[in-house]
């Protein structure tokens, strides 16, 4: 994968939302149109400390003047979400790279379920726009804990109450809502799904009968802390044979690289698909939230990602 465009861009706009999130605009300061974006795609927001963050693009695709993004003010978060909020104004600019889509829309012609959880309605209004234009079936599901705190929730209602439900509960209450809704798996329909940690475990949980690929996921938070403790493993490269032990502080994809290995990355919490690669043999410990059940079975997450014993890698 070829490294991506950074672009210098100007705030165009900046307007809060409900749900305590601020809506971004942002625009070529010369150029009238930006690259394109498939809808799901999303961009890295690099700041001026070098952090640098994933938002989703939320716009119609086919509208290129703008990206549009939604920064949520993550309290607990790791400080870029509230840089954002509080230092962005009109006229500023800020470093993004061109869009990436690891969330991409399948060409199937099926009907397509979104389901958005609180500020992951993102990526899923993208899809709406385009799945809109192409005249194909959808129902976009909003959940919130109420109408006062659920960003972009006009936007969203703008696509028409045979296309958009809004279901507004407490976290037992949407379970339940998910339950009744993906009880019965429905051939040809797929699922689209963005939203916080808690409300994907219940979108797994609610979709088990259905099959893998037609559940897909796009997550913006890490794995939580769960008591895991990293041990050393091995990964052994197909190429050269070569073994590099990880030790217990160390990620893979740290290894990978100083053997000379070039792995794209960009989020590097396990959030953005952006080094996966492929194992051929070994039991890994799977620590992304990025990969299907199904991709699992042959893809690894080198930035998080750990293993028991020896793993070897496809590269
Ligand atoms: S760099 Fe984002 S998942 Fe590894």
């Amino acid at each position: 994968m070829s490294p991506r465009l950074i672009m210098k861009l100007e705030v165009a706009q900046v307007r809060p939302e409900a749900g305590d999130v601020l809506l971004v605009a942002l625009r070529h300061p010369r150029r009238p149109l930006l690259p394109a974006a498939t809808a799901g795609a999303h961009v890295d927001v690099h700041l001026p400390d070098g952090r640098v963050r994933q938002y989703s693009l939320l716009g119609d695709p086919a509208d290129r003047r703008t990206y549009r993004i939604a920064v949520k003010r993550e309290a607990g978060g790791r400080g870029g979400s509230r840089w954002l909020h509080d230092n962005l104004a009109a006229g500023a600019t800020l470093m993004v790279s061109a869009p990436r889509n690891h969330f991409e829309l399948s060409a199937a012609a099926g009907r397509c379920l979104l389901l958005a959880g609180g500020i992951g309605i993102t990526p899923l209004l993208a899809m709406a726009h385009a799945l809109a234009a192409a005249g194909r079936d959808f129902r976009l599901h909003v959940f919130a804990r109420g109408r006062a705190g659920a960003p972009l929730l006009g936007e969203a209602e703008a696509f028409g109450p045979d296309r958009v439900v809004a279901h507004f509960d407490d976290p037992p209450g949407t379970r339940l809502a998910l339950e009744a809704l993906l009880r019965e798996p429905e051939p040809g329909t797929e699922i689209y799904c963005c939203g916080p940690a808690g409300f994907m475990d219940a979108v797994r949980e609610a979709a088990s009968g259905w099959p893998d690929e037609a559940v897909r996921f796009e997550a913006f938070q890490p794995l939580h802390a769960d008591g895991f403790v990293p041990e050393p493993f091995d990964i052994v490269l197909r190429s050269t044979g070569a073994t590099l032990r990880v030790p217990a502080g160390r990620a893979a994809i740290d290894l990978l690289r100083e053997a000379g290995i070039d792995v794209p990355s960009s989020c590097e919490i396990g959030v953005c698909g952006a080094c996966v690669c492929g194992y051929l043999a070994g039991s890994p410990i799977h620590r992304d939230v990025v990969l299907s059940p199904r991709a699992r079975r042959d893809r690894f997450i080198p930035c998080v990602s750990r293993a028991v014993g020896a793993l070897r890698l496809d590269l």
